[in-house]
């Protein structure tokens, strides 16, 4: 492979880890197990191509005085994708470090997004053309097909070669989660997305309203809500465990039905207490549940109390805690991504009213 083709190869996979890293933190469904393969299989490659371009350049890293500032920004970035990757191989195979308060989940996505932030700027300033040599030659094609094929092996081998190391990885759901407190009630982490922290809602005065394009909207009080309908499912977080529950309360179907959607609605949004929200298409939606218990015992505060979604096969973060509203709505909600930041920043959701 040429210099150029090289550095090219590593970008691009550099842009594939950033693609299916985001891709992966919104893919709950068992249809989407290919965008953690694709990730992992995209990282064994990165350490081989890095590994090769390591291999041919040893002999000028060794001689630190001879380093200029090119070496020096090469050494800086190598160290970072070896950081990347050590932290999400570590994470894989069951490493419970934690570093600062943050897991190596966490510090492997903070790396990943500064590795692509860092490969993005460079290719903006310096990246050069590739020519046709740097990608029409059969020994090219052979190089790529190898790194490949050992990619996918890699991948293939994980998990047995965990298993026979007795390494928890081994065991570890699909997305790349770790079992955490199944069917145990409220003792189970209690996550929020950015830094969401309400008062607890009275269960007295608590309403949910229910309202857009509805023929009769509704104000309900908790009581209401405690209908015994149950719901097994399993939390994923995109902090990295995952918990299976039997959640109690009532059918969002069965809300939708007694406030009748109106032609033209495709979409319901849930709203949290905080002003956070997510929207979901309906016909999904209507087989979610607003839960009010967790096993055989109320929801806690830190889990959503008195009231939160549960939405299966759909990541921890979209299931809303402190649901006080649901709207039905036309089209996709562009601004609920956004409201997951500027929720906590509300007087609400900082625990001032
Ligand atoms: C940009 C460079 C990146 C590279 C090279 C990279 C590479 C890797 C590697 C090698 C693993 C271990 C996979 C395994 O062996 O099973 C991993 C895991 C993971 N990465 Fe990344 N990553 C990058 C960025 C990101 C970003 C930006 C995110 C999220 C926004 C992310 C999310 C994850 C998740 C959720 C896992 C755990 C999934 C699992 O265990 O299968 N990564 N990554």
């Amino acid at each position: 492979m040429t210099p150029r083709g090289t550095d090219w190869t590593l970008a691009l996979l550099v842009a594939l880890g950033f693609g299916t890293g985001v891709l992966s933190l919104v893919s709950g469904r068992a249809g989407d197990a290919w965008v953690f393969g694709l990730h992992g299989a995209g990282g064994a490659a990165l350490g081989l191509v890095v590994g090769w371009k390591l291999w041919r350049v040893w002999w000028r890293l060794v001689d630190v005085s001879a380093w200029d500032r090119r070496t020096q920004a090469g050494v800086a970035a190598t160290a970072l994708v070896a950081l990347t990757l050590l932290s999400g191989w570590v994470w894989s195979a069951g490493g419970d470090l934690y570093v600062a308060g943050w897991n190596l989940l966490n510090w492997h996505i903070a790396l990943g997004l500064m590795l692509s932030l860092a490969v993005g700027l460079h290719g903006v300033l310096r990246a050069k053309p590739l020519r046709a040599r740097d990608i029409a030659s059969r020994r090219q094609f052979l190089q790529v097909a190898g790194v490949s094929a050992a990619s996918l092996l890699a991948l293939r081998l994980q998990r047995p070669g965990l298993a026979a190391l007795g390494l928890d990885g081994a065991g570890r759901r699909w997305t790349g989660s770790y079992e955490q407190g199944s069917y145990q009630g409220n003792d189970f982490p209690a996550t929020s997305w950015v830094a969401d922290s309400p008062l607890p809602l009275l269960a007295d005065t608590y309403r949910l309203r229910v309202g857009g394009l509805v023929a009769r909207p509704l104000d309900l009080p908790l009581a209401e809500l405690d209908r015994g309908d149950t719901l097994e499912a399993t939390l994923d977080c995109t902090g990295g465990f995952y918990s299976t529950q039997r959640w109690r309360g009532a059918l969002l179907g069965t809300l939708l039905d007694e406030a009748g959607v109106e032609e033209g609605a495709t979409h319901v949004r849930v709203l949290s207490h905080t002003g956070y929200r997510w929207s979901f298409p309906l016909a999904e939606a209507r087989g979610f549940l607003l839960a009010t218990a967790v096993g055989e015992e109320r929801l806690s505060h830190e889990h959503g109390a008195p009231v939160r979604l549960v939405a299966p096969e759909r990541r921890g973060f979209q299931w809303a805690k402190w649901v006080v509203r649901l709207e039905l709505h036309e089209g996709f909600d562009y601004g609920a991504a956004s409201s997951t930041v500027w929720s906590s920043l509300t007087p609400e959701g900082r625990g001032e009213r």
